[in-house]
């Protein structure tokens, strides 16, 4: 014996994983000095009045473990947010916890509900940690396609297939809207629907609602927080990166009924414990001082939306301006016939644009011939990268 593990080869839990797209194409991006439209973040700063409330804190000794749950005040903002904007009264104390951005939050709800065999079953293109959170759980991932109709370039949610897919088995549904990478959104009639397939069954519902504050148009974005049917079996994951500009900080938030919330808990507890206090108190008073920030949201978005698609206008991409988030489909297929990972590949390289393929977010081949482009970016560089797009 030499002291060394005798195998240093390891049978992988997650076979399937590798490094994410978001990673690779931002890799690509910066060695070919591209534009970088790939990895979903803004380009520019967190307001200013919450930087000023985080500092104040950071310089003000509030730098020690924060309650396993969340610091009391931001869960009370939280509380009074979710009830003001979706009329849903949840208890500060039992049914909101937070969490290490949404990724910890959609983890921590995938561990405390799928259990060795259970079903979970996600829409593709599916945001890439819910199925190896499933995985690591002992889950098994059933893949929902959204789809498109014809000649309309929207993608939307084909309840019969979730009704097909449903079973005994099917633990937990995973939903996402507004939807990354597509933008489609719920209506009120898909809520009643999804709470007519639920009914009768022992299956939970998991919504990652962190583009909650970004949808476009006048139209109101429809919660699973909002229909107490489906409130009752519902854990409601969002995330305050993309509402306060502030992807690096990792601060999200689970508001789930009582006995789903203590579940929650138990998991979050272990796997982080609890989330950094400075930022936690900055983010409770910017949100009871300055409501009105996440409400001009809409229509920030909606402007630059409208200025990268305005541009696009001259090109030979066909498109359906978003519905919502701060990405753009653009479909390819009269520009070129190439599989989206080799194209993104090559104009990230060649065209010096980066974008992020949908087929990656799926489990059936995707034909679609469809690229996502992130407009969280100032006008400049959505400049730059228009003009690159309309010489293809
Ligand atoms: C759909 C979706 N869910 C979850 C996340 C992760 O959020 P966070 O950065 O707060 O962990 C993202 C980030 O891009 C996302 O787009």
């Amino acid at each position: 014996m030499n002291g060394k593990i005798s195998r240093q080869t390891i049978t992988s839990k997650l076979p399937e994983v590798g490094t994410t797209i978001f990673t690779v194409m931002s890799q690509m991006a910066a060695d070919s000095g591209a534009i970088n439209l790939s990895q979903g973040y803004p380009s520019f700063d967190p307001p200013q009045g919450l930087l000023e409330r985080v500092s104040h804190h950071l310089s003000n000794g509030v730098n020690q473990y924060a309650p396993m749950a969340g610091v009391p005040l931001l869960r009370t903002a939280i509380a009074e947010k979710t009830q003001r904007l979706q009329g849903r009264t949840v208890d500060a104390d039992t049914e909101v916890t937070v969490c290490c951005g949404a990724t910890e939050g959609l983890f921590s709800a995938i561990q405390a509900v799928v259990r060795a065999g259970d079903e979970a079953i996600v829409f593709d293109p599916a945001y890439d940690s819910y199925e190896p959170a499933i995985t690591l759980a002992g889950g098994i991932t059933r893949h929902v396609p959204l789809s498109i109709d014809g000649d309309d370039l929207d993608f939307s949610v084909d309840w019969q297939r979730l009704v097909d897919t449903v079973n005994k088995k099917t633990r937990l549904i995973i939903v996402n809207f507004p939807h990354n990478p597509t933008g489609a959104i719920l209506e009120a009639a898909d809520l009643d629907r999804l709470a007519d397939i639920v009914r009768n069954t022992d299956c939970y519902l998991l919504s990652d609602e962190v583009y909650e504050h970004i949808v476009f148009d006048d139209v109101p974005h429809r919660s699973l927080l909002s229909n107490d049917e489906l409130w009752e079996r519902t854990m409601v994951v969002s995330s305050f990166g993309k509402t306060f500009h502030a992807t690096g900080w990792k601060i999200g938030h689970c508001i789930a009924p009582k006995y789903l919330s203590e579940e929650f808990r138990k998991v979050h507890q272990f796997s982080t414990f609890s989330v950094n206090t400075p930022m936690q108190h900055g983010i409770a008073d910017f949100l009871l001082s300055d409501p009105g920030f996440y409400e001009q949201l809409p229509a920030f978005y909606q402007e630059k939306r409208d200025y990268f698609c305005g541009m696009l206008d001259a090109s030979r991409f066909k498109l359906q301006p978003a519905h919502s988030t701060f990405f753009q489909i653009l479909d390819y297929s009269e520009i070129s016939s190439d599989i989206d990972l080799e194209l993104a590949k090559r104009w990230t390289r060649d065209a010096g644009v980066a974008s992020i393929p949908l087929s990656v977010f799926c489990d059936e081949p995707f034909t679609g011939a469809r690229l996502r482009f992130c407009f969280a970016k100032d006008d400049a560089t959505l400049a730059a990268a228009a003009t690159k797009l309309c010489a293809l």
